[in-house]
């Protein structure tokens, strides 16, 4: 009986034994270690969808242009929409009638327009656009200015592609002087754009940067709001209360053509007894420069487009661009002989 218990006993021990893990003495007992949280699993890594290459084709741009205000925007517009269609880009154009309550409201219908994927506008005023600018910046709609400019927010926008009207007012201010070298008066009248328009500040600006440097008193400066009839009203009004006037400054074509009307109606010869110089280089300036009334027009291109569009691809494409793009610009003058191939050249 004894021996069969301490068999059983043996037995046991080596049962237990064999059910214990090997533990070399050495090591310090293991002590149970807490349940080891599970190894993170990788979380698969989501592929990144690859973004998106936008191409022409992809792209909707919604355009606030000013309006319809003369020859220069007139070249503009159709700019805009001959490129568009040899692009192949989807083109929404909306005409802001040169009212800036318009132009606004217009650019609020493209951010909410879902079609629209960029927003490219020719500004009217430098001023009014801080909301509308970040409202886009909300919904994601990339911002290029065309033609004109605006006061700061330059954040707010991707780029502007546009003239240096400072210099296109130096340019003018330059010739002026060399027109009037050697005359004993230096009165000059000078008839301006929409009041808040970039072009209306800076030309003024520019032009009084040269003129003035050379003896020339800017005597009448008054607004013509771009148009033949208004610039022709102004002259008329000027000339009533006085004659003596050397140069004309026209800050665009449209309102020098009002003015070389209203010289002729008042016996006086434009180009010879009133020096005129304008801004554009519209194929109407050509005209006048041929007809011998328009001494010289400092060209603000209009076919700014192709520029405008690959900027705005560009941006959609997440590329940075600097924050403004100056068109090159030429002078015109009436003494060129050759003018009428010069003329028969151009685009508008
Ligand atoms: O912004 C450019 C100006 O706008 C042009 O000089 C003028 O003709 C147009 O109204």
């Amino acid at each position: 009986m004894f021996k069969k218990l301490a068999f059983l006993i043996v037995l046991a021990s080596m049962i237990l034994t064999a059910c214990q893990p090997a533990v070399v003495a050495t090591e310090a007992p293991v002590v149970d270690a807490p349940a080891a949280t599970e190894a993170p699993v990788e979380a698969p890594v989501a592929t990144e969808a690859p973004a998106k290459v936008w191409t022409y084709a992809d792209m909707t741009v919604g355009f606030l242009q000013t309006g319809s205000e003369g020859g220069w925007r007139a070249a503009n517009t159709a700019s805009f929409k001959e490129t568009a269609e040899q692009l192949g880009l989807n083109l929404k154009f909306y005409d802001s009638q040169n009212d800036l309550a318009k132009q606004v409201a217009g650019f609020q219908q493209f951010i909410e327009d879902p079609e629209v994927d960029v927003i490219i506008m020719s500004p009217l005023e430098v001023t009014g656009w801080e909301q509308v600018l970040k409202d886009a910046a909300a919904a994601g709609k990339p911002v290029i200015l065309s033609d004109r400019r605006i006061d700061g927010f330059e954040d707010l926008y991707v780029t502007f592609i546009g003239a240096d009207f400072v210099e296109e007012g130096r340019k003018a201010g330059t010739e002026m002087c060399k027109l009037l070298e050697g005359s004993e008066k230096k009165n000059v009248w000078e008839l301006v754009g929409n009041v808040g328009a970039a072009p209306a500040i800076d030309r003024g600006k520019g032009f009084r940067e040269t003129a003035e440097a050379c003896g020339i008193t800017v005597v009448n400066s008054q607004t013509a709001n771009w148009s033949v009839v208004e610039g022709k009203q102004v002259t008329e009004a000027w000339l009533k209360e006085s004659k003596d006037v050397q140069g004309i400054f026209g800050q665009n074509d449209e309102m020098a053509f009002g003015a070389i009307e209203a010289l002729k109606e008042a016996g006086l010869v434009p180009a010879v007894d009133v020096k005129i110089i304008s801004v554009d280089a519209t194929a109407g300036a050509f005209q006048a420069m041929l007809d011998g009334t328009l001494n010289v027009t400092v060209e603000c291109n209009p076919l700014l487009a192709p520029q405008v569009y690959e900027a705005a691809l560009a941006a959609l494409n997440g590329e940075t661009l600097p924050k403004w793009i100056p068109s090159q610009e030429s002078v015109f003058y009436m003494v060129d002989p050759n003018l009428k191939d010069i003329a028969a050249g151009r685009k508008y």
